[in-house]
């Protein structure tokens, strides 16, 4: 049996294709002899023996981010994201006009971009079933949670190095709160194909900022999106999606240990900072889908 999505995948070192002789649902070898094996856990690891300069999300901070969006404190995000994707990524039928994968043609395929535990990936699988689905991540830790996802190949990588997709082999790229590489998105994708990115709002999360390790999001961080797509993409869409978070002490304690402060900030610090009520806080973020031209 081969290993999930693995013809959407090329060889990170020489872009080749695997070698179906010599690959199997353990490892991937490509015509060159690169080989990589797939963990235990059920991610590959395509960084063996190449040094990045970032850090990676702990146990601990995935374990937030898990429990956080497990909760469901994010599902209007997860919502509105599985709701543009399906754009790319499910062809209505004639005879009910509900959603179908497509049928007769390749299974349709999305790459979540720094998908962390694959929480907004699943949420578009459970709308586009069948699709295939590359997730990338830094975080080994993370991708465990994303690998048990269907069709679902999830890889250690960093996005900021040319992706181990070909050319055109995708109809939708997710980014959710993850560096944006858009020379890379705009080569994946295929013409007529979505790039859906959910970028935070200056006010998201602004009553929590005094109580909790939180970073400020800088002003036109989602401006920012359209700027860089310019001439590969036309911008489709830009909606604000903003909701209420009713959050008690350990959820507050999660959506600042699942993010930056996760790396230095201890769990029982963050919690004896917090006062006895929580406020009442709003999730504020903009979801800007894009057409590859
Ligand atoms: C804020 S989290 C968002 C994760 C997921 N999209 C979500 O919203 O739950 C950012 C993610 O990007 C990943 N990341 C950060 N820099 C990266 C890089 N250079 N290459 C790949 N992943 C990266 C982190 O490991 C983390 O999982
Ligand atoms: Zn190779």
């Amino acid at each position: 049996m081969p290993i999930p999505a693995q013809d959407l995948l090329r060889c990170p070192v020489c872009a080749g294709a695997w070698d179906p002789w010599r690959s199997s649902d353990r490892f991937l070898v490509c015509g060159s002899g690169h080989r990589f094996d797939v963990a235990r856990r059920g991610y590959i690891n395509f960084l063996t023996g190449r040094g990045t300069r970032f850090v990676p999300d702990t146990a601990d901070m995935v374990s937030a981010r898990d429990r956080f969006l497990t909760a469901g404190h994010y599902a209007p995000i997860a919502g509105a994201l599985a709701e543009a994707a399906a754009g790319a990524l499910v062809t209505p039928t004639a005879d009910d006009g509900g959603p179908r994968p497509s049928v007769g043609s390749l299974p349709r395929a999305v790459l979540d971009a720094g998908a962390g535990t694959g929480y907004y990936l699943s949420a578009v699988l459970d709308r586009a079933p069948g699709a295939a689905a590359v997730a990338l991540d830094l975080s080994p830790h993370a991708l465990r949670r994303a690998a048990k996802l269907p069709h679902t190949a999830a890889v250690v990588w960093d996005l900021w190095r040319t992706l181990p997709l070909g050319d055109a082999s995708v109809d939708a790229v997710l980014d959710v709160f993850a560096p944006r590489n858009v020379p890379e998105f705009a080569r994946v994708l295929r013409p007529g194909g979505l790039l859906c990115v959910v970028t935070p709002l200056p006010e998201h999360l602004a009553e929590l900022r005094g109580i909790l390790p939180l970073l400020d999001v800088p002003a036109g961080k989602a401006e920012d999106v359209a700027h860089a797509a310019a001439g590969a993409f036309a911008v489709e869409s830009v909606r604000a999606v903003r909701f209420p978070l009713e959050l008690d002490a350990e959820a507050a304690a999660d959506v600042a240990l699942m993010g930056p402060a996760g790396h230095h900030a201890s769990r029982d610090a963050v919690l004896a900072g917090l006062p006895g009520v929580i406020p009442r806080a709003t999730a504020a973020v903009e979801l800007s889908v894009l057409r590859r031209r």
